[in-house]
């Protein structure tokens, strides 16, 4: 099976490209679905959820097209399907966007129910609520959403929590609506407004995606486009924090730092020094790491995606700090194999009481989930001695590339499927 093999104990330093946001591509690459002509999409990740929904959409009829590693063309003219329902597309959440973009074309959708990361229980309660809101019937039968509309009329919807998944679905169902919809309370994410500004590229009227309140004002149709989808915000933050956790020098480039201010605020806090330029943003950590107390919170707060990091980088600093988890209840998982690493952390419900230490000790350990993986590799990266990180399929999910980026920045990281592997690779690092 493949893992991770890693020697920990050396400053990561260099420079690093971040790629297209996974978040953003997701509901693009089903939205494009939504028009009869050509939409090209440049900047999308090759990560496994892509990969999973790209084929997903094609199993329906969608004719998606690959033109190098980044570059997609959609055309969804001759969509044969509206049911979406396959094993694979039960492991990714963003299959549930297939929902809001076939019920908005089609009127109507029929698809498995989303899964992803076990981060904790996902309701969908406010998707379902705005898509009855325009007007469509819901039904969830034997793992699978089916909705139907005869038509759909715009409304004004009140999410009842900020959630970047019902804000996103809800803004695809309505802009072929008749009339407008208003999403107040609605998620202000960098990918939501990306979203808005895709559609908007096609022809839809969509104003205020960024803010709490997002109007759309139905269209008759959505043309073809060109598109390129914004950096990932989190890629950026994780190579941010990996070089505080490893005490580096990481100049991370091809992002958008106004995206990234609450993950700069905090490494500033902990003693990082962080330079912004247009597109890239230099993280130094040259001193000892200070503690912090800190809450996950939707955009503009601290990212629930960048938890699992900066507790990492937390538990390596000099005194007390404590993690607030605000938005998933089920997000500490990877705090054992912390532990086994030699942190000193405490879970109590929501919150994580971390007692810095000086080092980590290398391990053999197993990635719960996406964020979470990426976390443990960077400890394992900072710890001294060996560590092999299991389950790897996770970290695949959302980071293109991720062990050959941090070699480029020197990590002693490698990717091996047998024992022999790994014996070569020991022998290698000696
Ligand atoms: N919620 C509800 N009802 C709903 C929808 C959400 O109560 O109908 C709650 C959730 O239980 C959660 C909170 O609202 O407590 C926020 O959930 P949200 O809907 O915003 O999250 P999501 O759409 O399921 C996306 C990302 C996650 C990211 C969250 C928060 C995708 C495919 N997933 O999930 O990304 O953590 O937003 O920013 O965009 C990841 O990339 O590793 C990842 C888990």
């Amino acid at each position: 099976m493949e893992q991770y093999a890693i020697k920990g104990g050396s400053p990561l330093v260099g420079e690093v490209e971040i790629g297209g946001a996974k978040n953003a591509a997701l509901p693009i690459l089903a939205a494009a679905l939504m028009s009869d002509e050509t939409v090209y999409i440049d900047n999308v990740p090759e990560v496994s959820d892509i990969e999973i929904l790209l084929d997903g959409m094609k199993n329906i009829g969608v004719s998606v097209k690959k033109k190098g590693r980044h570059f997609v063309t959609i055309n969804g003219g001759n969509v044969t399907s509206i049911e979406a329902i396959d094993d694979n597309l039960k492991k990714i959440r963003g299959s549930y966007y297939l929902v809001g973009a076939l019920l908005g074309k089609y009127k109507e959708a029929v698809v498995t129910l989303p899964g992803g990361c076990d981060i904790g229980f996902r309701a969908i309660d406010q998707h379902i609520k705005g898509f009855k809101a325009l007007g469509a019937d819901i039904r969830i039968e034997s793992g699978v959403i089916k909705a139907y509309a005869k038509k759909l009329v715009g409304s004004h919807i009140y999410m009842d929590v900020v959630s970047v998944g019902a804000t996103i679905n809800v803004m695809m169902a309505s802009v072929l609506a008749e009339g407008t919809t208003i999403i107040d309370n609605a998620a202000k994410e960098p990918h939501v407004v990306d979203l808005a500004n895709f559609l908007n590229s096609m022809g839809a009227n969509i104003k205020g995606a960024g803010t709490d309140v997002i109007r759309i004002k139905g269209v008759e149709r959505l043309h073809g486009t060109e598109y390129t989808i914004i950096p990932d915000q989190i890629e950026a933050g994780t190579f941010m924090f990996a070089a505080a956790i490893t005490k580096g020098d990481v100049m991370v480039k091809n992002v958008i730092p106004k995206h990234l201010e609450s993950i700069s605020a905090k490494l500033l806090e902990i003693g990082c020094e962080v330079e912004e330029a247009d597109d890239c943003v230099r993280v130094v950590a040259s001193k000892p790491l200070k503690p912090t107390h800190v809450k996950t919170l939707p955009y503009p707060g601290f990212p629930t995606d960048m938890q699992p990091q900066i507790t990492v980088a937390l538990a390596l600093s000099q005194g007390i700090s404590i993690v607030t988890e605000t938005l998933f209840e089920n997000r500490f998982k990877y705090v054992d194999e912390l532990t086994r690493m030699g942190g000193n952390i405490k879970v109590e419900g929501n919150t994580a009481i971390i007692e810095g230490v000086e080092k980590f000790s290398g391990a053999g350990i197993t990635a719960p989930d996406l964020r979470a993986g990426a976390a443990l590799v960077m400890a394992a990266l900072a710890a001294d001695g060996f560590s092999t990180v299991d389950d790897i399929k996770y970290i695949r999910r959302g980071y293109e590339d991720f062990h050959i980026k941090l070699q480029g920045l020197g990590a002693q990281i490698a990717l091996v499927d047998s024992e022999r592997e790994l014996r070569k690779f020991k022998m290698k690092i000696g």
